[in-house]
């Protein structure tokens, strides 16, 4: 049993409204022309910043600070805003995975039972992101599920693969396919059945996001479900190959193809009796897939044709929808977070981000979770995403948008906690186009400065941070951290995440004077926010959530 009761702060009072952002995808990184954050102009964080060593720091982003299995793990948003909302740490999917395979105990549970009841008469196609990225899958582990399958049964393979160049740089796909294809050759040497079967880039086929954009999940099942794309190719290397040298293709984007055999016929749809196991560990960019995949009912794009098969994700990809049913890993299960404590204590919630980022700030931030903790205390408002375009064409994004929302609820009195995801700086820098990026940050910086404004006006507090690096750095380095140039001596833009620490910084004038950053903890990292925000909502936070970050000293 729960004691949701939070004790009171022995020196912080309650009732402040709190105005708490998230600039997505901004960490600290030396100042030069790949930092889009230096070069775009940031009058607002500038003034959270400058002068005021007890109310601004950094902290720690990526790396085992936020659930990930190594410190050369970047950090990403779905790591982040469960580390900032859920205030402790949590061993997250890419690491549950890995375990799962070291031990061998993914192969003994009920999902990976479930789906080798396919092995002798059907076909196990494997689904997923296939980059080294980590953020959403890691090729390494599809390795391990591949022989895995092999040794204990399965006959026939067929892989479904998107291309990354969003977590990875952009053009890797070419090498990340001729390893699956060496492995798959492996295979076929030992007498399975095992080929790539179709394909796509990951922004463009499947892995859309908060139901975004249906089309992109329709073009996948065209292509794995009923063998149809339109592009046909013998391998899949000459597939990427061939569209990568179409004028201004990148892998993120790269068309549907299906890998056909010498008659040109689709060499592997999904038919009735085959298993599918979407290989990404990640959740948001595999729920509408999975629905796709496990729904009766199903109305968001005509499937044609709705096979009759064993299903299961890396994960259970959302908990409360219970989607999919199956799974080889159990996720990880972040309880108590500080979104459900302040509802038990009656803090009135507000959230808003555009559609994009809108999971973020509600289902991450909430552990995974979906839905309100308490109807009556929250409010959750989601700003349609401009959708099929690349955002460095609109890099202003909905910014201002999501700024005058935030403005409204502080000022309407109705809320003790405004929440939002400024994605600009993320969604932008993914794209790897610097220039548009610097106008991304310059947006975000305007929406907090609107947010900032409102704080001021009701007298409140704000918490500025950031949920990993991106927009700070967009080249790849060497090791010294000067620009890595290729083989032929160009740059390589990062369209990554990084490995960047963000700021966060507190301040406005419902602060009690006294209060600031404690200079004690030993690298802290965005677990330490939430307790953070409780001690500002006049809370003492729960005793095993990681350390506030601040204290209150004499004046
Ligand atoms: C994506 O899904 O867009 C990227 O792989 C990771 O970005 P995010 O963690 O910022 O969402
Ligand atoms: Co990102």
């Amino acid at each position: 049993d729960v004691n949701w009761k939070l004790a009171d702060h022995p020196k912080l009072p309650k009732g402040k409204t709190i105005g708490l952002i998230v600039l997505d995808g901004w960490g600290e990184s030396d100042p030069d022309q790949y930092n889009c954050i230096h070069k775009a102009p940031t009058p607002a964080m500038d003034s959270l910043k400058d002068g005021k060593p007890d109310t601004w720091r950094l902290i720690k982003a990526h790396g085992t600070a936020v659930g990930l299995p190594s410190e050369d793990d970047m950090g990403n948003s779905e790591v982040g805003h469960n580390a900032l909302g859920a205030g402790r740490i949590y061993a997250q999917g890419a690491k549950l995975v890995d375990l799962a395979l070291a031990s061998g105990k993914i192969y003994e549970d009920e999902g990976f039972k479930y789906i080798s009841q396919s092995f002798e008469k059907g076909t196990v196609h494997l689904i997923g992101l296939l980059s080294d990225g980590g953020v959403h899958s890691r090729l390494d582990q599809v390795q391990l599920l591949l022989k895995g399958f092999a040794e204990r049964g399965a006959k026939r393979i067929r892989v479904h693969i998107l291309t990354d160049g969003r977590d990875v740089l952009d053009g890797s796909s070419v090498g990340f396919v001729e390893t699956l294809e060496a492995d798959l050759a492996a295979l076929r040497a030992k007498g399975v059945d095992a080929q790539v079967a179709s394909g796509g880039g990951r922004m463009y086929v499947t892995m859309d996001r908060y139901e975004n954009d249906w089309s992109v999940v329709k073009r996948g099942w065209d292509a794995q479900v009923l063998g149809e794309a339109p592009h046909k190719f013998k391998s899949a290397l000459e597939a990427v190959k061939t569209l990568r040298a179409e004028p201004g293709a990148n892998d993120q984007y790269l068309p549907s193809f299906v890998i056909v055999d010498d008659n040109g016929k689709a060499v592997g749809p999904i038919v009735d009796g085959d298993a599918v196991v979407t290989f990404n560990f990640r959740a948001d960019r595999m729920v509408m897939h999975a629905k796709a995949l496990e729904y009766k009912d199903f109305d968001k794009f005509d499937r044609v044709r709705v096979p009759d098969i064993r299903y299961a994700g890396m994960l259970q990809y959302d908990g409360e929808l219970k989607l999919p049913s199956r799974y080889l890993v159990s996720p990880p299960l972040i309880d108590r977070t500080s979104g459900e404590y302040l509802a038990h204590n009656g803090v009135r919630t507000f959230a808003c981000s555009e559609t994009v980022k809108f999971g973020h700030v509600t289902f991450f931030w909430n552990g995974n979770r979906s839905g309100y903790f308490n109807e009556k205390l929250e409010e959750y408002v989601e700003i349609p995403s401009d959708s099929g375009i690349s955002f460095n064409v609109q890099p202003k994004m909905k910014a201002l948008e999501i700024a005058e929302k935030a403005r409204d609820a502080i000022l309407s009195g109705k809320f003790d906690q405004v929440r939002v995801n400024l994605p600009n700086g993320d969604m932008v820098g993914h794209t790897g186009d610097i220039e548009a990026t610097v106008v991304a940050c310059e947006a975000a910086d305007r929406a907090v400065r609107t947010i900032l404004d409102a704080i001021e006006q009701v007298g409140g507090i704000y918490v500025v941070t950031a949920d990993h690096g991106n927009a700070e750095d967009m080249v790849k380095r060497d090791k010294s951290g000067k620009p890595a140039l290729d083989k032929e001596g160009n740059l390589q833009i990062l369209t990554s995440h990084t490995l960047k620490p963000v700021p966060i910084a507190i301040g406005g004038p419902g602060l009690s004077a006294g209060v600031r950053f404690r200079q004690d903890i030993e690298t802290p990292g965005l677990a330490n926010v939430a307790a953070t925000v409780m001690n500002l909502h006049g809370f003492v936070a729960p005793s095993d959530y990681e350390t506030s970050l601040i204290e209150v000293v004499e004046k």
